[in-house]
């Protein structure tokens, strides 16, 4: 009997999505956990218009829901795309070189428990003056993995507030253009985890960081004078992990790679490299732990008892090798993510810019993305006959809602079988 109820607990705990824990297989930090719109609809987009039935900004305005696509290319937005709480957005089921959202930046405040995968949101100039590529200023529980953003007008990837358990991993946060050209504010109390991302071309806030922050395994290329990574400068107490990773200079760099800091900052350091001398090699050293190097930093002897990566990249190369391959929306890279990787950081310290207006040479704006042709849908909800069979799921009944016996969703089995 004691076996039988053993064994029926485990049954029901698989079915369950906390049995799970996290967000998609391998997911780390502070924002793991989120569940999104898993246990609501699918909701499948079908047409790249800025609003209107079967669009991304319909799909992303109701919670409780999971956002696959039916189209990949550019979405033009006009006003500010805001994401409802409980969303999961699946862009890597998109065809072709999937998706960028382009015109005017993204809110995720109070968008508490979303996961975003796959997807490039490119604000540019033609966005609301003061505000950023993305901005968390309010909210718990997030997950952005393999999201390329860039072009912000203030920030570019910006959490100013009452914020709490976000990831940012594998991902690109490039070019905030002019005048403010910012990486973006990392500050909040509740905990933020920035792993295996790439800062290229910002002036300043690589990130600038403040309250719990766990900074690890990240690419800084060709920041501006106003500094890499900022340790805070102000009031609030800030506790952080900053380890292993690689800040390599570009045509644009005049800053050391960590400036202010104060005592209120305290931070545990470690195997931070820097390479300098733009001489097209990954060469440079690790930084010394000393508040010349760290500007006035109060050090820890051990890290904060914060999710850490999985696996820990040891060495500058390694961090480098993987940050070029992987880092962004990496499923199909678009001219944008190839030229800030393979022209700009590939360089190693030759090539890099500020830039100011994204539609100019050598960007040319976010397009054209290859719209690809999406694959047979018989039942239309999401998964395409091809993997109907492979899950073992309905291609006549809509069926990607319903849980599988491992946790998620079938959507998001499906969607996990193309990365
Ligand atoms: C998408 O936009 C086009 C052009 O404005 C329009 O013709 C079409 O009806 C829209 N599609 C939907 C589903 O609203
Ligand atoms: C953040 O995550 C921790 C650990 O899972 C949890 O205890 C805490 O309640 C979360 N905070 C919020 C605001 O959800
Ligand atoms: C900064 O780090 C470098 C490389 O490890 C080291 O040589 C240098 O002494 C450090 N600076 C100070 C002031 O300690
Ligand atoms: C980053 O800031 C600079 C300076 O504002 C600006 O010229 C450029 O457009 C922005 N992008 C980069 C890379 O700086």
């Amino acid at each position: 009997m004691a076996l039988k109820g053993f064994k029926l607990l485990l049954g029901l705990l698989a079915l369950l999505p906390s049995a799970i824990g996290l967000a998609f297989p391998g997911a780390e930090g502070f924002g793991a956990q989120a569940t999104g719109g898993r246990g609501g609809d699918v909701y499948v987009v079908t047409n790249l218009n800025d609003s209107g039935t079967g669009s991304l900004r319909d799909a992303v305005s109701k919670s409780h829901r999971i956002v696959v696509f039916a189209v990949g290319g550019l979405i033009t937005i006009d006003d500010r795309l805001v994401v409802s709480h409980d969303v999961t957005i699946l862009g890597q089921t998109a065809p072709g070189q999937g998706i960028t959202v382009y015109g005017n930046g993204v809110s995720y405040s109070n968008a508490d428990n979303t996961i975003t995968r796959y997807i490039r949101f490119r604000m540019g100039k033609t966005g609301d003056s003061g505000k950023d590529g993305i901005t968390i200023a309010e909210g718990a529980n997030m997950i952005f993995d393999h999201v390329s953003v860039s072009w912000g007008r203030d920030e570019t990837f910006s959490i100013n507030g009452d914020v709490s358990n976000v990831t940012i991993s594998d991902s690109i946060i490039a070019q905030g253009l002019e005048p403010h050209s910012c990486g973006g504010l990392m500050q909040a109390d509740g905990g933020i985890s920035i792993f295996r991302t790439l800062y290229i071309d910002n002036k300043t806030r690589n990130a600038k960081t403040k309250g719990k922050n766990s900074f690890t395994n990240n690419v800084v290329y060709n920041w501006g004078a106003g500094g890499g990574y900022i340790a805070g400068d102000s009031d609030g107490q800030s506790y952080a992990n900053i380890v292993g990773n690689v800040f390599i200079s570009g045509p644009s760099t005049s800053a050391h790679p960590f400036t202010r800091g104060n005592a209120n900052f305290h931070a545990y350091v470690s195997d931070n490299y820097y390479d300098p001398d733009q001489d097209g090699t990954l060469n440079g050293w690790v930084l010394a732990e000393s508040t010349d190097n760290y500007s006035d930093v109060d050090f820890q002897a051990s890290p904060y008892d914060y999710p850490a990566v999985n696996n820990l990249l040891k060495s500058g190369s390694d961090v480098f090798d993987y940050i070029k391959a992987n880092a962004g929306a990496s499923k199909s890279r678009d001219h944008v993510d190839d030229y800030l990787i393979n022209t700009e950081l590939a360089s190693l310290g030759k090539t890099g810019a500020l830039i100011s207006d994204p539609t100019a040479s050598p960007i040319n704006g976010p397009g054209p993305i290859d719209g690809g042709k999406a694959l047979t849908d018989t039942d239309g909800d999401g998964i395409p006959d091809e993997y109907e069979s492979q899950l073992g799921t309905s291609s006549t009944v809509s069926d990607s809602a319903t849980i599988a016996s491992n946790g998620y969703a079938n959507i998001e089995n499906y969607a996990n079988l193309l990365i």
